[in-house]
């Protein structure tokens, strides 16, 4: 794999924006959400990954999550987020937004994280308010001390974005000189807002993916071609 040759060189930036998707998790060998072999086509999220889905049946919700969190505790961060995590080092104003709730960008060494969609290593209690990280494998309890179920600290279908999270995005493409996507299918609002934000703002954009999307046309510069591959050539 080539890559085209008007590709910019990443090291004349200083403020990277990543913005990543299922596909660069798909090399640590997490399933993406859609297409052949997507998490949805297995689970219906209508029935696993949703406020109301939660509300009729939070056992069920649970359990879907609990599988989750045991897989992906055994995943470790591809190349591709290993490269991320270089650059912050060397430029350290390199931000990452994902809208992947497994915590690999955080455990490949990156900082500079804004979690779109949530973690699924934090829980919280609705009733309280609060807010907490947990590794624990099962859950010892699925209730708070409250009584309430407690859930997944991750932004569901239906659900809104978290304020907060939104503005560091906005202010990170604000800031940056480079936008580039990484195997998102651009598909899930507000989240695939945020490259159509920063070609307005006229940051140059990249989009790294192994198939054309619906936004490829919109890009300065498109390469086809797996996350990790890509990202080390590039770097
Ligand atoms: P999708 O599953 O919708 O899309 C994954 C994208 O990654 C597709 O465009 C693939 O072509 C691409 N891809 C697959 N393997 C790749 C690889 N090795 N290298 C590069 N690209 C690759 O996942 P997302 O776009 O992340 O939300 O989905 C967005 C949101 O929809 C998720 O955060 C999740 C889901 O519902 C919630 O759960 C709230």
């Amino acid at each position: 794999m080539d890559l085209p040759n008007n590709t910019p060189d990443l090291h004349q930036f200083d403020h990277i924006v990543f913005f990543t998707g299922a596909g660069l998790s798909a090399e640590s060998g997490i399933p993406t959400y859609r297409g052949k072999g997507g998490i949805w086509e297995t689970y219906r999220y209508e029935e696993h990954a949703c406020q109301r889905a939660f509300d009729k049946d939070p056992e069920k919700v649970w359990d879907f999550h609990e599988i989750r969190r045991e897989f992906i505790s055994h995943c470790i961060p591809s190349e591709g987020h290993k490269v991320i995590a270089e650059i912050e080092k060397v430029k350290p104003l390199t931000t990452v937004i994902t809208q992947n709730i497994d915590g690999l960008h955080q455990r490949a060494g990156s900082n500079r994280v804004v979690e779109l969609h949530g973690s699924l290593w934090r829980i919280r209690c609705d009733k309280e308010g609060i807010v907490y990280e947990s590794h624990k494998i099962p859950l010892t309890n699925r209730r708070c001390s409250c009584g309430a179920y407690l859930r997944p600290d991750i932004v569901w279908f239906e659900d809104p974005l978290k304020e907060e999270e939104i503005f560091k995005a906005i202010d990170a493409i604000n800031q940056s000189d480079l936008f580039i996507s990484v195997g998102t299918s651009a598909v899930v609002f507000p989240a695939a807002q945020l490259p159509l934000y920063a070609i307005q703002k006229n940051v140059p954009t990249i989009e790294i993916n192994i198939e054309k999307t619906l936004m490829t046309s919109m890009y300065q510069y498109q390469i086809q071609g797996t996350a990790s591959e890509v990202l080390r050539k590039l770097w």
